[in-house]
């Protein structure tokens, strides 16, 4: 099987953990969006989507799917489905990689489980192969790849790259997380950081692995 059809099989299991007459959130990528093709065939099931960026959103619109905003929501969604750039064996995530993570870590902040659909060639051992993508307020960019530097990383902007929220992203190279909850934390407290890319804090429930031989379900 080709990666592209790995991340359709997994979009597909995941319908199996979207809430009948529910709202659920959705991520952001390439595999979100077989996974919002997935979801157009049974939007007649469920109440809507929460959204986590403008690519989505238009995707979902086009299927007739209702976007409901995050900000109108009064109780938590039962469910957030998204994508991510590297996983590792206890559900931390790196994701960022489609510029998208601010939203991304908003709503999985409003869901009770986070659901990440992604084809096996994102699991890893120790997270930090993938460069680590870090959402910056402009000006204290410069400061922040300084902070980057001192740990014996790389820190470079994405050329050509603002996110939804009009602001640069800034991208890691050179780090082995082997703490990420702790790495997560230490980052969020640099002035000018949005948000950095480490989902620990807000970590898969579960994992639908898309391998040669099927879906793998890891849970966390
Ligand atoms: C978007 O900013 C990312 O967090 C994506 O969820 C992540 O990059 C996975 O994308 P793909 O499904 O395209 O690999």
């Amino acid at each position: 099987m080709t990666q592209d059809e790995l991340k359709a099989l997994v979009a597909q299991a995941a319908i199996e953990h979207v809430v009948p007459g529910a709202l659920v959130g959705v991520g952001t990528g390439s595999t979100v969006n077989h996974f919002i093709d997935a979801l157009a065939k049974i939007k007649d099931r469920i109440a809507g989507a929460v959204s986590s960026s403008v690519q989505s959103t238009e995707r979902l619109r086009r299927h007739g799917i209702p976007v409901v905003e995050a900000a109108a929501l009064d109780k938590p969604l039962p469910v957030y489905v998204d994508g991510a750039d590297e996983i590792d064996h206890h559900g931390y995530m790196i994701k960022g990689g489609g510029a998208a993570l601010t939203r991304e870590k908003i709503v999985a902040d409003l869901a009770e489980r986070f659901v990440c659909i992604a084809d096996e060639s994102k699991l890893v051992d120790t997270l930090g192969r993938f460069p680590l993508p870090v959402e910056v307020i402009t000006m204290a960019a410069p400061q922040i790849a300084r902070r980057f530097e001192a740990m014996g990383a790389t820190a470079t902007l994405r050329l050509g790259v603002t996110t939804d929220n009009g602001h640069p992203i800034l991208d890691v190279r050179g780090l082995k997380i082997a703490d990420p909850l702790a790495l997560e934390t230490e980052i969020n407290q640099w002035p000018g950081v949005v948000t950095v890319g480490i989902f620990a804090r807000h970590k898969a429930s579960l994992c639908l692995l898309g391998t040669a031989g099927g879906v793998r379900t890891l849970r966390f």
